[in-house]
């Protein structure tokens, strides 16, 4: 029997109230959150903007946890240090950014931090193999890209795959999009252990009421705790 994986929650900081980051942030790691999930937008690669480094920089201040930075921009490289000085732990690219997402992962090492690849739910889960040895997260993407809010994509296949190809390496799948109480089980069935979730975690609540937060992240990991794969 495989050991059961700690799940890891991550809420996303895109569902969070914008005039007011810092206390959101205390708030959901008060509550709970394992890692915070920053979502970068360009306006190019995906159809939204959001945020730039000094904004990331300024958030770095209110986390105690682990920064999570998802880039979903093209191009990536120019970033990189620019996101590296901002104090983000883990840095995750897309695979369909650009033609040189090798480089693009040894230019994030390189800078220090952790490195990430991102799939979207049209991109194969092979588009990973010949990066799983030099990446400390996968992130399937279960909606594309751009929004918060959205319903779940079903990717359990492409998380199988991914976990086969993973092995024993210490490598996380992250799950990104539509994650909720009902959603989640499907996902740590299949060898997922880190969910981002936006709107199933900020829903109900506020900085005035954190106790929801809370509730829902307990709901999340409530969810999960015998699906593990
Ligand atoms: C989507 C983002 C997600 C998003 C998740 O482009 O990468 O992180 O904020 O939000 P929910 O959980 O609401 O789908
Ligand atoms: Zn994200």
């Amino acid at each position: 029997m495989t050991p059961t994986r700690q799940i890891l929650i991550a809420p996303s900081i895109l569902s969070a109230d914008f005039a007011d980051f810092g206390r959101e942030i205390r708030a959901i790691e008060d509550q709970g959150a394992d890692w915070v999930h920053v979502d970068v937008m360009d306006g190019h690669f995906v159809p939204n903007l959001t945020f730039g480094p000094p904004a990331v920089k300024a958030f770095r201040r209110h986390v105690r946890t682990v920064m999570d930075v998802h880039l979903m921009i093209a191009p990536v490289d120019p970033f990189i240090t620019a996101y590296a000085d901002a104090g983000a732990d883990i840095l995750t690219a897309h695979v369909e950014a650009g033609p040189h997402i090798h480089r693009t992962v040894q230019a994030i090492r390189a800078a220090g931090m952790k490195a990430g690849v991102a799939l979207n739910p049209g991109t194969p889960a092979e588009a990973a193999a010949h990066l799983i040895d030099m990446v400390d997260l996968v992130c399937v993407m279960t909606v594309n890209p751009g929004f918060g809010g959205q319903s779940f994509i079903d990717m359990t296949a492409k998380v199988r795959s991914l976990r086969a190809m993973i092995g024993d390496r210490p490598v996380h799948i992250q799950i990104d999009g539509g994650v909720d109480p009902v959603t989640a089980p499907l996902v740590v069935a299949a060898g997922a252990d880190v969910l981002v979730a936006g709107s199933a975690v900020f829903r109900g609540g506020s900085v005035d009421a954190p106790h929801v937060y809370g509730a829902n992240i307990r709901a999340i990991r409530d969810a999960v705790q015998h699906a593990g794969a």
